[in-house]
């Protein structure tokens, strides 16, 4: 196994190094919510929380720190995403994955599989890409189809490539709070990042709920808030008066997959409102039938109390995209430093 040397900030590769730092930021990706009374109400509109701007500020820093990651240590960051099967959202989402790799000047392979593989093949390939010095980053799309066994593809990958943050040996170091010598999950990275620009770094004080109990999302994100200092409840299916508990957050994450489960009843008056949710949903317009997509979250009614919310689409989506190159990134660099040694 390849030694991972000290990697700095959770963010990936976005905390630290030449060129590239995380800004602080309150102004330019958001747009300013306003508070106005109805009756007895106070009635407001919350801030929009921009992933596709944010993202792509970060996606010009990221390209800054790979352009500098070449001319000083002649290491292309390498990216492998690999497909298997043939569902029409994964074919979307690793399709943009490669994409954004290549447009920050990463090395990007796509490697498509069709469903009936066997997991031995899938396997092998992960071998190679394990090997590949010009790899530093696997992500393998999930789900898998259901002959292939998840954990072990997902432990397949060498821990200092998994630039998902799947494997065991990344989300204990998650868990025991070390950020630094791990990858984050992207997901719930960019949540963070978001939640950062909002109410700064130190969460103390504040309660968070998380929706969600997913090895994906929903854990990590726990784990993230908890190291921020807020106060953590993660809830799930098995939650009794799940509106109650989500009234109690200054900061709620939505990450549970059901179509714009959590109302505007749910919220307290100016929380902050992460939404992870990408569910498709009919809608009837003008007399057709057409596809929409939508989150965990009503934004109608939700927007109309949160002081923040990300919107669906174009706000975590692209967010999510961005910290899978900082993790690459991260791993080239992590390369680079272990060269010096
Ligand atoms: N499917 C949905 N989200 C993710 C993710 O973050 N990583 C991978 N590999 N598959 C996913």
């Amino acid at each position: 196994m390849v030694y991972l040397p000290a990697l700095h900030g959770y963010h990936g590769a976005l905390s630290f190094g030449p060129g590239v730092k995380t800004t602080s930021r309150k102004s330019g990706v958001v747009r300013s919510g306003s508070r106005r009374r109805q009756g007895n109400l106070t009635m407001t509109s919350a801030t929009l929380l921009d992933g596709k701007t944010r993202s792509a500020e970060l996606a010009a820093s990221i390209t800054a720190g790979a352009a500098a990651l070449l001319r000083d240590h002649n290491i292309k960051p390498g990216l492998a995403v690999v497909l298997i099967g043939a569902d029409p959202a994964s074919q979307v989402y690793v399709r943009n994955k490669a994409r954004m790799a290549e447009s920050c000047g990463f090395h990007s392979l796509q490697h498509t599989f069709a469903a009936d593989t066997p997991q031995k093949e899938v396997l092998s390939l992960i071998d190679a890409l394990n090997g590949d010095p010009a790899i530093h980053g696997i992500l393998v799309q999930l789900p898998l189809p259901d002959h292939l066994d998840e954990q072990q593809v997902t432990q397949h990958i060498a821990p200092e490539k998994d630039v998902d943050g799947f494997h065991f040996q990344n989300i204990g170091k998650l868990a025991a709070g070390d950020t630094e010598h791990t990858f984050v999950p992207c997901t719930p990275a960019g949540c963070m990042l978001m939640i950062e620009d909002q109410h700064g770094k130190d969460l103390s004080g504040l309660r968070a709920v998380v929706i969600g109990r997913s090895n994906i999302v929903g854990k990590p994100m726990a784990s993230l808030l908890l190291k921020a200092n807020a106060t953590v409840t993660i809830c799930h299916s098995r939650t009794s008066d799940l509106p109650a508990v989500a009234r109690t957050a200054d900061i709620l994450v939505a990450a549970v997959g059901r179509a714009e489960m959590v109302r505007g009843d749910w919220i307290k008056s100016g929380a902050t409102v992460i939404d992870v949710g990408i569910n498709r949903t009919e809608v009837i317009v003008n007399g057709e039938t057409r596809s929409r997509l939508v989150g965990d979250v009503n934004f109608e009614e939700v927007s109309k109390v949160a002081g923040a919310i990300t919107p669906v689409p174009g706000g975590v989506g692209p967010m999510t995209i961005i910290m899978l190159m900082s993790n690459t990134l991260k791993s080239a660099r992590a390369i680079a430093a272990a060269r010096q040694v």
